[in-house]
């Protein structure tokens, strides 16, 4: 079994790395499997250029991103991953550039412009995300729910975790950020935080043992074949 932890944050000490790390273990705890920790922002690669090759009725070049970069050996590993754990914060109300240019590579070899926009990917990988933001509670739900129903479709079941309202500075009096409730920023982070976390660990564990019962064949594999 082959778990991917993919970090779409710059940052390798903060939040995101953090709860994603802890995806990561809970992963690896369930499995002891083979697993890897990839940051984005340490390899140099750009977006989907949009030059179709991935669409070619040709099994040389059909459902692989033609671009060569950084990325390259990330995306084949990311579609060998059993479970694949993807973080990021939220830039914008949206997942980091490097995150986005990330699954414009993955995703889009992932389907096809035919009718029923069949996925080529075997579809039986098991993704969990984790988002961290400024923002309280439930403020992009819908957004993360776009991002699950997307990846649950072209790559396999999805799921998320969250952390919210995060500690960005250790001395917030530094900064011209007076839009926080500092003490109530740093409360979450003692007390919230690590509950987190360990949400983030159970998604890891839940994922790499539903993907073992399935080898076992105790549960079915939601895979298609890969076609064009
Ligand atoms: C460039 C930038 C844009 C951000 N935009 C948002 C945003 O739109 N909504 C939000 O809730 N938080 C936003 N944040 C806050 C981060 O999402 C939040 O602090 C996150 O936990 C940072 O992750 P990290 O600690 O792993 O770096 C932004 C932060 C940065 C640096």
């Amino acid at each position: 079994m082959k778990v991917l932890a993919i970090c779409g944050a710059a940052n390798k000490n903060r939040n995101t790395a953090a709860m994603l790390g802890s995806a990561f273990d809970g992963a690896m705890s369930a499995v002891g499997a083979a697993g890897e920790f990839v940051y984005l922002y340490d390899l140099n690669y750009k977006g989907c250029i949009g030059c179709h090759s991935c669409k070619l009725l040709d099994e040389r070049k059909f459902a692989r991103c033609a671009v060569r970069d950084g990325l390259t050996p990330v995306l084949e590993k990311a579609i060998a991953a059993d479970v694949l754990l993807i973080g990021s914060p939220i830039y914008f109300s949206d997942i980091t550039g490097e995150t986005r240019s990330f699954l414009e590579r993955y995703l889009f070899p992932g389907i096809t412009y035919n009718k029923d926009h069949s996925p080529t990917y075997p579809t039986r990988t098991k993704v969990g995300w984790v988002f961290t933001m400024n923002a309280p509670g439930e403020f992009y739900k819908d957004f993360f729910n776009g991002l699950v129903t997307m990846t649950s479709r072209i790559i396999g079941d999805s799921e998320y975790v969250t952390a919210y309202q995060t500690q960005q500075f250790e001395d917030y009096s530094k900064y011209a950020a007076t839009m926080f409730d500092v003490p109530m920023v740093k409360k979450r982070h003692i007390e919230q935080f690590p509950k987190d976390c360990e949400a983030a660990f159970n998604m890891g564990k839940r994922l790499a043992e539903n993907v073992k019962q399935m080898i076992n064949g105790t549960t079915n594999s939601t895979g298609s074949a890969r076609s064009f």
